[in-house]
Formats: structure tokens, C-alpha cells, sequence
């Protein structure tokens, strides 16, 4: 069992975050071209997808051959509803690339039958081969996905009701109505995200800070869920300069990364 994570860097600011997750998925789909993508959705890979996009227009990275999964999905809208993380990804990145469709996986955020949803939502992962690179962002109280704090650390995707912090966090995509935020997601387990090849954490912004310093710091617990990515081996974790804790007091030095090219 890992216990620490190696692979942490602080580029110069929130685009150089993106720009460098960007290059992070081309090098992984140039090495694998039928790579199998985990995908998040939120503030944090806005500037990752449009650069991601930019990578593509200019033929530096062919996506026809790769199949994604979306992380998670609000639970309990119309799939077509401007909220639902599938109506983002087609606005953020699915109407700009060619993806053939029936490589591209979204939970169904209108399911009448959640628990069957998500069943078959992990056997098509199965049946992709499992994930090759699962992309995260991180919440404040240290979610990944919708797995809150107290999320077992071999769920399987699920019907998770969604904290008020997490929804306050959300309104954003609804025009800032917390009232029309769902109550309840769909959102893959920590054990599927574990099951991936590799995984890849963004965060950047100050209010991210605390949550990233309990990841690499604080104990190994359920309560921090992305604590249970210090289980795995292959975790990159990037990080703008004001999500960087401080952290002289372990001595575990980070080291700025040039942001640029
Ligand atoms: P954010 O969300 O990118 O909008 O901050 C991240 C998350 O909650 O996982």
C-alpha cells in the first residue's frame, strides 16, 4: 500500500494547471490511441479542456479511437437539462472534438432505475478494459466525484445523496439557485476511480488549500475521500501556487514546476 504521493506539482497559475492536464491526456492518448478516459466535470478542467481542445484542432492528438466516461451526473433531471454534467461536457468539449458517440458514457441523470444505471455503468467499464487515466478535481471537505466524506473506500458507483456544502458548490450551474441544485448524484465509487491505470488530480485556488493538505498530510481515512488516493501508485497531482499547502512542518518540500511550454 502507497502511503504517500510522489508526483505533486505546483505550476505558476490556474491556465498552466490546465494547459499541463491537457498534455498530461494527448501523451496518454499518443501512447495508448483506444485510451479509456474517466472525466471530470466542475470549475477546476475548464481551462484543461478548452486547451485539450486547441491540442486537437492543431492534429497534435487524434480522439477517434478513445472512450470516456463521465466521474458522475446530478441525479434526478431531464439528461438534456443545462445543469447535467453531460449538458457541460457537450458546451465544454463534446461539440468541439469528434468523439464517435457510442464511444462517449454518461451516467443517466433521469434513470428510473439508479441501482441498474450504475451497474451497468461499471460493466461497460469492464468491458472497455477498465480506465486507463481517471481525471479528478477535488471538492472542499476533500470529495472526489460525489463521494463524500464517509464514502467507503471500495463503493462502486451509486446513488449518493450530495452535501449542502457540495451543492452550494454547484449552483453555478443554475444560475446560482441553490433551491434547484438536485439533492442526490450518481456518481462512480472510490473503488472505481482506485480500479484506474492512473490518476490525475487538479486543484487550484485557495479555497481547495485545506482539502489538498489533508490528502497529502492527514491520516489515510474515509473521511478525507481523497485521502484513498495515497493507495495508489500512479497519482499526479497538480496544483496552482494558492491550492499549495504549506507544509514546512513535515519537511516534504513541493517544487514549483515552470507553467509555460
Ligand atoms: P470544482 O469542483 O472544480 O467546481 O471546484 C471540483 C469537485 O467538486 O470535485
Amino acid at each position: 500500500m502507497e502511503q504517500r504521493l510522489d508526483d505533486i506539482s505546483i505550476c505558476e497559475n490556474e491556465k498552466a494547471v490546465g494547459k499541463a492536464a491537457a498534455k498530461m491526456i494527448a501523451q496518454q492518448i499518443q501512447q495508448k490511441p483506444d485510451s479509456v478516459l474517466l472525466l471530470p466535470t466542475g470549475r477546476t478542467p475548464l481551462d484543461m479542456y478548452a486547451y485539450l481542445v486547441e491540442m486537437v484542432n492543431a492534429g497534435q492528438v487524434d480522439l477517434s479511437r478513445i472512450a470516456t466516461f463521465n466521474l458522475d451526473e446530478f441525479y434526478g433531471l431531464p439528461q438534456d437539462h443545462p445543469g447535467t454534467f453531460r449538458s457541460y461536457m457537450q458546451r465544454v468539449f463534446f461539440s468541439q472534438v469528434q468523439v464517435p458517440a457510442e464511444r462517449v458514457h454518461f451516467l443517466d441523470s433521469n434513470a428510473a432505475d439508479p441501482a441498474a444505471e450504475c451497474d451497468g455503468y461499471e460493466q461497460k467499464i469492464r468491458e472497455r478494459g477498465g480506465i486507463d487515466l481517471a481525471i479528478l478535481g477535488i471538492g472542499v471537505n476533500g470529495h472526489i466525484g460525489f463521494n463524500e466524506p464517509g464514502s467507503a473506500f471500495d463503493s462502486r458507483t451509486r446513488l449518493v445523496p450530495i452535501r449542502e456544502e457540495t451543492r452550494a458548490a454547484n449552483a453555478f450551474l443554475f444560475n446560482d439557485h441553490l433551491d434547484k441544485v438536485p439533492t442526490h448524484a450518481l456518481t462512480t465509487g472510490i473503488g472505481t476511480i482506485l480500479d484506474a491505470k492512473k490518476i490525475l488530480l487538479l486543484a487550484t485556488g485557495r479555497s481547495k488549500a485545506n482539502a489538498i493538505h489533508e490528502m497529502i498530510h492527514g491520516d489515510i481515512n474515509p473521511e478525507l475521500p481523497a485521502s484513498a488516493l495515497r493507495m495508489h501508485s500512479h497519482v499526479t497531482v497538480l496544483l496552482d501556487s494558492f491550492a499549495a499547502p504549506e507544509s514546512q512542518e513535515t519537511g516534504n518540500r513541493l517544487v514549483p514546476q515552470p507553467g509555460g511550454d
